[in-house]
């Protein structure tokens, strides 16, 4: 049994992720107005914002290898109203700097994620994993130094996201993986989900300027960077992308 213990008390239930949806590519600029948005890479079919065109504007880009939708050298797993999934495989000898395509202008790594770290000058000490488990999920790694989890405690994170500048100033050397964590319900517990980031995402500008559609709720999203942001869904019962397309009734 593995056992994360954090401050909450709480029963956390640990996924361990397999493949990926299929592997997608990413670009964060301005989508083009003039273009059309293709959701379309493969076999996998994202609805707007999302796709793989100019005129997306959440840019992933397709893999010509077939394995999906890619941020990097990342795979997108899954996005979802408010998160996008990405794969983070162990990796022994990854350098914080290589997670930076992942802190893009419209998606960023919430603060529902810790990262397993190696050599932390300031270790923390909130999150503190069987040392079995992780010797069996970083048993590829033979690594001599100290293991910490970063941040240790995101309870009492103020921010919603975390920032590269958080990550630099833990003063970590090597990054080997990243855990999710998504509460599952009042007083249930946490799912902890191995080998995964979850990434908060946002369009430009605010909820005043009006960009959801009929029967869409908006959402404003205070951006890292400082400038406003937002997300469309469509109110409980219609289905939609809450952006282009109408909210319907099923
Ligand atoms: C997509 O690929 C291009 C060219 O390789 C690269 O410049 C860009 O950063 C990639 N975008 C994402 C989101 O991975
Ligand atoms: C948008 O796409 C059109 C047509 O492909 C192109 O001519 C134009 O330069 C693009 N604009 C930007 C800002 O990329
Ligand atoms: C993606 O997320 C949605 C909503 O949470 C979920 O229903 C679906 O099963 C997920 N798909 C995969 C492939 O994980
Ligand atoms: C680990 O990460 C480094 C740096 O990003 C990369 O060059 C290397 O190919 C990765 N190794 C594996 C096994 O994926
Ligand atoms: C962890 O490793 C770092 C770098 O080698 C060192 O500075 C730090 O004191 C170590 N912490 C513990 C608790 O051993
Ligand atoms: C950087 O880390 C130090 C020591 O842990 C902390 O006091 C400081 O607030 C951190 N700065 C930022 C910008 O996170
Ligand atoms: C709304 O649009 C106006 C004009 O483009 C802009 O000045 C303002 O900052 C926008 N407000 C938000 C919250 O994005
Ligand atoms: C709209 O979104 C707000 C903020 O997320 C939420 O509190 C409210 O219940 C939502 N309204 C509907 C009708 O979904």
């Amino acid at each position: 049994m593995v056992m994360i213990s954090y401050k909450l008390n709480l029963v956390l239930i640990i996924i361990l992720i397999g493949g990926s949806f299929n592997d997608l590519r990413v670009s964060s600029a301005a989508a083009n107005l003039t273009e059309t948005c293709n959701g379309i890479c493969g076999g996998l079919t994202l609805s707007y914002p999302f796709g793989f065109s100019l005129g997306c504007p959440i840019q992933f880009n397709c893999s010509a290898a077939g394995q999906g939708a890619k941020i990097g050298e990342f795979s997108v797993q899954n996005v979802t109203e408010n998160s996008i999934l990405v794969g983070v495989p162990t990796n022994c000898t990854r350098k914080i700097e290589d997670m930076t395509p992942l802190f893009g202008k419209q998606f960023t790594p919430s603060s529902e994620n810790s990262f397993l770290m190696e050599n932390c000058v300031n270790p923390t000490n909130g999150c503190s994993i069987n040392q079995r488990f992780l010797d069996k999920q970083l048993k590829s790694c033979e690594s001599t130094g100290n293991i910490s989890c970063f941040p240790s405690d995101t309870s009492s994170k103020s921010s919603e996201f975390l920032s590269m500048k958080e990550l630099t100033n833990s003063s970590c050397r090597l990054l080997y993986t990243s855990i999710a964590l998504e509460s599952v319900g009042v007083n249930v517990g946490i799912a902890v989900e191995f080998e995964r980031v979850r990434l908060g995402w946002w369009l430009m500008g605010g909820c005043e300027n009006g960009t959801c559609v009929v029967n869409a709720n908006c959402t404003d999203v205070y951006t890292p960077d400082g400038y406003a942001g937002h997300r469309c869904s469509c109110l409980e019962g219609y289905h939609g992308d809450g952006y282009i397309n109408p909210c319907r009734e099923p």
